[in-house]
Order: structure tokens, then C-alpha cells, then sequence
């Protein structure tokens, strides 16, 4: 079992990362079904949250189903943390994360998220901030550090520790880095392996299959992984890993039917959520990943990108079923696209 303050995980963890603009409660529901452990809200504006934005408000809906769930926030002033932290508290979720790995321009370079790995001071009093003003159990996620003269992944790891976090969730990664390259977890596995360090760690980045989450389990000895664009378009990575580390054997692909029921809840949630206009629309965008390797879908996906009833859209996913039923498929290969400045799901 591993323990992030009062909340037990499975052994070997898995979790869905945080990712703007994706893990939205409709893309977190079938991650869910599909054996994530422990997910996160996609991150949210400390600032935002203290003016009351909508967009930043709506980010803190939560569903019991999901649990254990936790909030993300990102900020690099101690007070707006804690006044964040405070409003994160009344919605109750199970654990507060705060984001010092974003490397995009418009947080990283307001001193928030990534930037935050330049001013190792600065980020223990943040984090110190947000403990302080919550009865939640604060984690982080962050990165190696700011680029390669700057490798503090474990300075910063006792030292936030020291001040409370429960957790450590790190992308092999430096902020300079953004996306490129491949993530490097020698440094992870160096901090789970410090003796000083008794919180779970987390390794993230570039965990696209079930033989690599076991190897990396197994050579760098962390307490879960924690998966981001691998989840995008095919969610059964969770059971997969899970199967695989329990058994020894692969799953097979997921079949025509599990694929369509997968967009049919996914649509269903988005719906719910977002109102059937929005709904339908942004799940526009996930269409092609979820049928990626049907031969000739591409006549079925242009029909359901142009669809704007959500029946008729449903009558459709149900012609794929009967179209393609029964027809075995190879495993698409999981693609981690590499992701820059925007996000270009978008
Ligand atoms: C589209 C997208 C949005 C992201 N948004 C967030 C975010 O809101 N908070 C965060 O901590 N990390 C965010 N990330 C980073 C991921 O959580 C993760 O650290 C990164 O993708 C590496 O893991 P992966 O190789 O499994 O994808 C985002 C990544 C992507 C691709």
C-alpha cells in the first residue's frame, strides 16, 4: 500500500497526471473505469481562483466517483497560494497539489510553475504557505529543475518534505527542456532512493507502455507513475500496466466495442458537463484518437466531427459497431506527441 497522508493507494500506483485542457471531469471518468488510482484536475490559477473566474471556478468540479482526486493550483505569490489553498478546502477534494513544473511562457516566466525552480527559497516558502493554510494533504509535481546547470530535484525534494508535502510527483524533465528530448528518471530513482526521503515519489515522463512502466518500477524503485499523454486517446493504458505488472502477460487491444463505449461515456459525461453544444464540440478533437487503427474509419470520423446532435452522433458510433465487430486489431502504437508552447489538442 502507499500512503499520501490519510489516503491508501493500491501498491505500485497509477496515476492520470494533470493536464490542461485534457483531464477535464468527462476525459477523467473513463480513466477511471479503465483502473487510474489517483487522478488531478487539470491545473488551476491561483489568481484566477481569487478573482472568481469562471473558467478557474469551474475547474474545482469533482464527482465522488472519481475520488481519490486531487486539486492542482499554480501560483508564485505566497498569499494568493494560500487564499487559493483556502477556497481549494471547501470543495474537499482529497489531496491540494501545487504545480512547479509548467514551462510554458505565461506561467513559468510570472515566476509560477516551473519558474519557481529558479528560487528554491521562494518555492519552500510557497509550499510552506499552502500547507500551513490547509487541513488537506499537500503534494507537488515538479521538474528536474530549471535546465541543466540547475539539476535541485534533490535539494528541493528534502526540503519540501520538510515543510510538509506528503508527496512527490517528478517529471524526468527540465524546464528548458519543455518537451523535448527523453525524460531522464536517474534522478528520480536518486531521490526515492534517498534515505532522508520517507514520502511516496512519483516518477512521470514519457510511460507509453506496460513494459516500460515495469522496468522503470523496477530500475528506479518509485512508488507509482504517474502517465499524461499516454492516457490521450487510449485510456486502457491504466489496466494494461496493471495486468501486465500483475501477471506478467499483455492484454490484449481493446476491442471495437470497448473502443465506442469508451467515446459513448465520454460523450455522455461531456454533455453533462459542458452542455450539449460545447460538449459535442470538444469532443470533436478526441474522435480520431480513440478509433485510431480501424481500417477506413476516416468516412465514420469525418461524419462524427460534423454531427451537432448528440442522437445522431450515437447512431453513427453504433454503424462502427456493427461495421467493425468482431474484427481483431492490432495495438495502434501510443504516440507521445511533443508538446511545445500550446497545447495542439486545442
Ligand atoms: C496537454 C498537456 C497539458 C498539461 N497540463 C499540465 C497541468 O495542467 N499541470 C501539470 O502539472 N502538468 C501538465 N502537463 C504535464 C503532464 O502532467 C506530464 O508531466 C507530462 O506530460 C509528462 O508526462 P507524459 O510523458 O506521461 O505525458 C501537461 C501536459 C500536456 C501534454
Amino acid at each position: 500500500m502507499v500512503n499520501i497522508g490519510n489516503i491508501a493507494l493500491p501498491d505500485f500506483p497509477l496515476l492520470l497526471a494533470p493536464m490542461e485542457d485534457v483531464s477535464d471531469p468527462p476525459f477523467r471518468a473513463v480513466c477511471k473505469d479503465n483502473g487510474a488510482d489517483l487522478m488531478y484536475t487539470e491545473f488551476i490559477s491561483s489568481e484566477g481562483l481569487i478573482r472568481d473566474a469562471i473558467k478557474s471556478r469551474r475547474k474545482l468540479d469533482i464527482f465522488d466517483y472519481e475520488r481519490p482526486i486531487g486539486i492542482q493550483i499554480f501560483g508564485g505569490d505566497e498569499e494568493s497560494l494560500a487564499m487559493a489553498a483556502k477556497i481549494v478546502d471547501v470543495t474537499q477534494p482529497d489531496l491540494l497539489d501545487i504545480n512547479f513544473g509548467c514551462p510554458v511562457k505565461k506561467v513559468a516566466l510570472k515566476g509560477a510553475g516551473a519558474g519557481v525552480l529558479k528560487d528554491i527559497d521562494l518555492m519552500v516558502r510557497l509550499t510552506d504557505a499552502v500547507v500551513r493554510s490547509t487541513s488537506l494533504p499537500v503534494t507537488v509535481k515538479t521538474r528536474l529543475g530549471w535546465d541543466d546547470s540547475m539539476l535541485n530535484i534533490e535539494e528541493v525534494a528534502e526540503r519540501l518534505q520538510d515543510v510538509g508535502i506528503k508527496a512527490l510527483a517528478i517529471h524526468g524533465r527540465t524546464r528548458c527542456q519543455m518537451y523535448k528530448g527523453e525524460a531522464d528518471w536517474t534522478l528520480i530513482g536518486k531521490v526515492k532512493n534517498n534515505p532522508r526521503i520517507h514520502i511516496p515519489v512519483f516518477g512521470n515522463g514519457d510511460i507509453d507502455s506496460p513494459q516500460k512502466a515495469l522496468e522503470y518500477q523496477n530500475r528506479y524503485g518509485v512508488d507509482g507513475i504517474m502517465i499524461g499523454r499516454a492516457a490521450i486517446g487510449y485510456p486502457w493504458i491504466f489496466r494494461e500496466i496493471k495486468h501486465f505488472v500483475q501477471t506478467g502477460a499483455l492484454l490484449p487491444p481493446p476491442t471495437v466495442e470497448e473502443r465506442v463505449n469508451v467515446v459513448r461515456k465520454h460523450l455522455q459525461k461531456s454533455v453533462e458537463w459542458k452542455g450539449p453544444i460545447v460538449g459535442i464540440n470538444e469532443m470533436r478533437r478526441h474522435y480520431a484518437n480513440y478509433l485510431k487503427g480501424l481500417p477506413n474509419i476516416k468516412e465514420y470520423r469525418s461524419k462524427l466531427v460534423r454531427l451537432t446532435e448528440e442522437s445522431a452522433i450515437r447512431e453513427v458510433l453504433d454503424e462502427i459497431i456493427e461495421k467493425y465487430s468482431g474484427i481483431e486489431m492490432e495495438a495502434a502504437p501510443i504516440e507521445l506527441i511533443n508538446y511545445h508552447e500550446k497545447c495542439p489538442i486545442n
